[in-house]
């Protein structure tokens, strides 16, 4: 399996604070089933420039690298902090995306609504690049939750979503992950884990949950989608119904 959102890489953000924590992570996550691990550690344009940025995760993933559980495979990434403020280039963004692919999670903001200019300039970052945006933990935006058929009009305009495997453990949003997964929305799946303990890989919880609720098919779907997506494949995107209900209204 592929996990396609943590923090393992040691003391570069709020994840990992040490290189042993970080082979914790990995020990659990390879105990849960996962090969594949794509280290997405934050990128906050206000805190450093991207340069900086690599420069620390090199660091980082060289602390961690004769420590790898062997079996695991780890991919450097990032989560990058995506504004209608912020001064990115789309130059900056690329150069964020996940190693050997055209690939960038995005985190978008928190609040109550997302603005036009918001979706604009991540259109226009579609439009003027060659890059895809994955939209990081889509169940997690209280836009989203708000007003469902932003996850069409962000797959219309050639972003892809990924969601949290903690998204189908938590009542309040297991309803609403499980329709996207079953719909065809979902794209790629990470435990977003920070640590050990309060925010540890969770991933086998979440696959039985899955079993339980009959979408193993559409699970596995996802798992080979990730797989051609990370080898540089395009994976396509269907037409869908549009998701017009309020969150409260799912299955
Ligand atoms: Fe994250």
């Amino acid at each position: 399996m592929i996990d396609f959102h943590t923090h393992i890489l040691p003391g570069i953000d709020d994840g990992a604070t040490s290189v042993e924590q970080a082979v914790k992570m990995l020990e659990t996550l390879q105990a849960q089933g996962v090969q594949t691990v794509v280290s997405t550690s934050h990128y906050y344009g206000k805190q450093r420039s991207p340069q900086a940025f690599l420069s620390l995760r090199n660091e980082a993933a060289e602390r961690l690298a004769g420590k790898i559980p062997s079996g695991i495979n780890v991919l450097l990434g990032a989560e990058v902090h995506f504004t209608e403020e912020s001064q990115l280039s789309h130059e900056a963004i690329c150069s964020l995306a996940i190693e050997g692919t055209r690939l960038v999670l995005v985190e978008l903001p928190f609040y109550r609504k997302w603005t036009k200019k918001l979706l604009d300039r991540l259109a226009e970052f579609v439009s003027e690049t060659d890059y895809v945006p994955i939209i990081a933990h889509i169940e997690r935006y209280p836009s989203v939750l708000r007003k469902p058929s932003l996850v069409n009009e962000l797959l219309d305009m050639g972003c892809l979503i990924q969601v949290n495997t903690e998204a189908f453990l938590d009542k309040r949003t297991k309803s609403f992950a499980a329709t996207l997964l079953e719909k065809g929305f979902v794209y790629c799946i990470g435990t977003d884990s920070h640590n050990d303990s309060s925010r540890a890989p969770n991933y086998e919880k979440a696959v039985l949950t899955l079993k339980d609720m009959g979408l193993e098919q559409d699970f596995l779907s996802v798992q080979e989608g990730m797989k051609t997506l990370l080898s540089g494949g395009q994976v396509p995107i269907y037409t869908r119904p549009v998701l017009k209900k309020t969150f409260h209204g799912y299955r």
